[in-house]
């Protein structure tokens, strides 16, 4: 597998922290220094089939295909628009593919849950040209009462196209099966057979336990690709981890003992998006010419289930 194209789209509405601390107990000095996080982006009147269609035909433009070259789409997403049909269906739809589409739920490692699929589909000969997207608003499943929580997440889409190729040099994923420190339940219906409880609770999330999971199954994933993909630490160009804290990507940063410029981020800008982080942050460095032709990149990333995954891949582009 060789990634050919990225794209990503966000939502207009910038939320600033100040703007948070007009209906929470909060304030902008205990979110930048306890996440990193200055701003992030709130879907008001966009779709998440909308902005996954934009990453998706900005990383299509990016890779010099058209949506007819696509065999098939892989969106990653917590939860779509609707819970039928699939997120992916749509963006199909919308970008005008022909394509067999499905939706994959690993929270916020989908992107590299769904990459490595990918590349099974390719190396079996199954398909030549796939779109991995994750369009992601975890704005609709924060309980905005919660100033524990809120704060750290945002709304968006990343998206790359693949291809055939030798770039994808190793993967390691890990779920610990549970919901018992991270968790958004689902809304009830109305059965009238129901015995579950009736209120909504919103994203529950217990952040010093989700905490330590993230730092220790970071360095455990990072160090296992770049050892099966037979190279050193000091030999990958860039590690595109997971924006969810700017501090758990610094303990993870200074624990593997590399540079800061090896650990780019843009989690002041735009929060916790879930699965498109990844992405997103991947885009902006291709786009910035920051990724060199033939550098060893490392994705990792982690979240509910409890689930972590992170691949190394030959930047080619
Ligand atoms: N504003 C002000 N105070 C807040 C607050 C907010 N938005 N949110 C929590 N607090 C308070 C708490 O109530 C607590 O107060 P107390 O000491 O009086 O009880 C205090 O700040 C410290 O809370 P704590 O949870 O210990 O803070 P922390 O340093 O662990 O930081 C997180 C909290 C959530 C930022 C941090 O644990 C974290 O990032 N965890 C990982 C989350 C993550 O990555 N989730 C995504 C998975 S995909």
């Amino acid at each position: 597998m060789r990634i050919l194209g990225t794209g990503s789209a966000l939502p207009k509405r910038v939320v600033t922290n100040d703007e948070l601390t007009q209906f929470l107990d909060t304030s902008d000095e205990w979110i930048k220094t306890r996440t990193g996080i200055s701003t992030r982006r709130v879907i008001t009147t966009e779709t998440l089939e909308e902005l996954g269609a934009q990453a998706a035909k900005n990383a299509l433009e990016n890779a010099g295909l058209s949506a007819n070259d696509l065999d098939l789409i892989i969106c990653s997403t917590v939860q779509g628009d609707q819970i039928t049909p699939a997120l992916g269906c749509l963006i199909q739809r919308a970008i005008g593919a022909k394509c067999p589409a499905f939706d994959l739920n690993a929270a916020c490692p989908g992107f590299e849950y769904a990459l490595d699929v990918a590349e099974s589909y390719i190396a079996s000969g199954r398909a030549r040209n796939i779109l991995v997207v994750s369009s992601e608003s975890v704005s609709y499943l924060c309980n905005w009462t919660d100033r524990s929580t809120c704060v750290l997440f945002g709304d968006g889409a990343g998206a790359a196209v693949v291809g055939q190729g030798g770039d994808y040099l190793s993967s390691h994923f890990v779920c610990e099966g549970g919901d018992e420190v991270l968790r958004a339940p689902m809304p009830n219906g109305n059965s009238p057979f129901t015995q579950r409880p009736v209120s909504w609770s919103g994203l529950y999330m217990n952040g010093p336990e989700v905490y330590k999971f993230a730092v220790a199954g970071s360095i455990r994933d990072i160090r296992t690709v770049v050892e099966q993909a037979g190279i050193t630490m000091d030999e990958v160009g860039h590690f595109v981890l997971h924006q969810a804290n700017l501090r758990i990507i610094e303990a993870v940063r200074t624990r593997l003992k590399q540079p800061k410029e090896k650990f780019p981020h843009n989690i002041e800008h735009y929060g916790n998006t879930s699965s498109a982080s990844v992405p997103i942050l991947l885009d902006e460095l291709n786009r910035a010419g920051a990724l060199q032709k033939g550098e060893i990149v490392v994705l990792s990333a982690f979240g509910a289930g409890l689930c972590t995954g992170a691949c190394a891949i030959r930047w080619s582009k």
